[in-house]
């Protein structure tokens, strides 16, 4: 794998082999260290998790962080996110890995000689996130054939559903959406449910965060009404199968997607993708790395 942007890149056997390599080191496997490489994070957007979880996984893997903030940058001065990527390329950072509020912005780098690990791209997008939810799925079902996914709430600005639409319907699960009109996305080919229809029937309840940042203030937009029509209450919690999962990427707005008293019940997993989310991000950059650099992926000395 020489980068990665996009979940439509992968193969399913790729999207195996990097689920299996992130579950290894989580059982404790030692990786392979990366030490006398570079890498950059470049967020344009605001992030917790993936900005974080990546800086944790670099340091699992020894590789040399060089800081970069936009704030304080030559973006700051006009700098294209070419030239500033191809800058960060001129003086030998090794990969990239990029959140940027623009669709497809990846497509402007493709001239350079540096890979890119998509951190979330606009409304496109979100490979990592696609693939620590991917992982949670695997460690509680082992297969997704036939799994009954229903995906909830902000469809057409979602970059989490778009990704794990796409991934979870090639790996064979059954994927449903549930959404407000407004957030339905045309360009998505899955059948849109009413949560209380499927809710007894459904394996993985996945929630997602309403993207107020991408609604231009066009909406009139009432939490308690939403929570009602499109979140996890408790009656509908308590219908789920009693192994059935519920998971969101997070940030939660509790009360919203989800009641505030579900985020860490039982069948939440949550956190779990958090936690799954490190190793993830390990395996993917350590599969990067490994082509580039002809290295392994595993400590062998250990
Ligand atoms: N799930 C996710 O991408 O969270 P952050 O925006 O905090 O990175």
């Amino acid at each position: 794998m020489k980068q990665l942007v996009s979940m439509e890149d992968l193969t399913n056997e790729e999207i195996y082999s990097l689920i299996e390599t992130a579950i290894e080191y989580k059982k404790g496997n030692k990786p392979n260290k990366f030490t006398d490489n570079y890498v950059s994070n470049l967020f344009f957007e605001n992030s917790t998790r993936t900005k974080c979880s990546f800086e944790m996984a670099e340091r699992q893997l020894g590789l040399q962080e060089i800081p970069f903030e936009t704030s304080t940058s030559s973006v700051k001065k006009g700098e294209s996110l070419y030239d500033t990527c191809k800058t960060l390329e001129s003086i030998g950072v090794d990969a990239l890995v990029i959140r940027h509020p623009q669709n497809d912005y990846y497509k402007e780098l493709e001239g350079l000689n540096i890979p890119v690990i998509n951190g979330g791209d606009g409304s496109g997008q979100h490979p990592t996130q696609s693939l620590l939810d991917i992982m949670t799925i695997y460690e509680e079902y082992k297969d997704f054939k036939d799994l009954n996914v229903l995906i909830c709430g902000d469809i057409k600005n979602s970059r989490v559903a778009r990704s794990n639409y796409q991934a979870l319907t090639a790996l064979g699960a059954n994927v449903k959406f549930a959404a407000p009109g407004e957030w339905v996305d045309e360009s998505l080919d899955a059948p849109y449910v009413k949560i209380d229809d499927v809710i007894e029937e459904t394996d993985i309840v996945m929630l997602l965060r309403v993207q107020h940042e991408r609604h231009d203030g066009e909406l009139s937009f009432d939490p308690h009404e939403y929570h009602e029509k499109y979140g996890l209450t408790k009656d509908r919690y308590n219908r789920m199968k009693s192994e059935a999962i519920v998971m969101h990427p997070a940030p939660v707005n509790r009360g919203v997607e989800i009641d505030s008293d579900l985020v860490e019940a039982p069948k939440a997993r949550i956190f779990k993708q958090m936690k799954n989310g490190m190793f993830l991000r390990m395996s993917v950059i350590t599969h990067i790395l490994a082509e580039k650099e002809e290295g392994v992926i595993f400590d062998v000395a250990n």
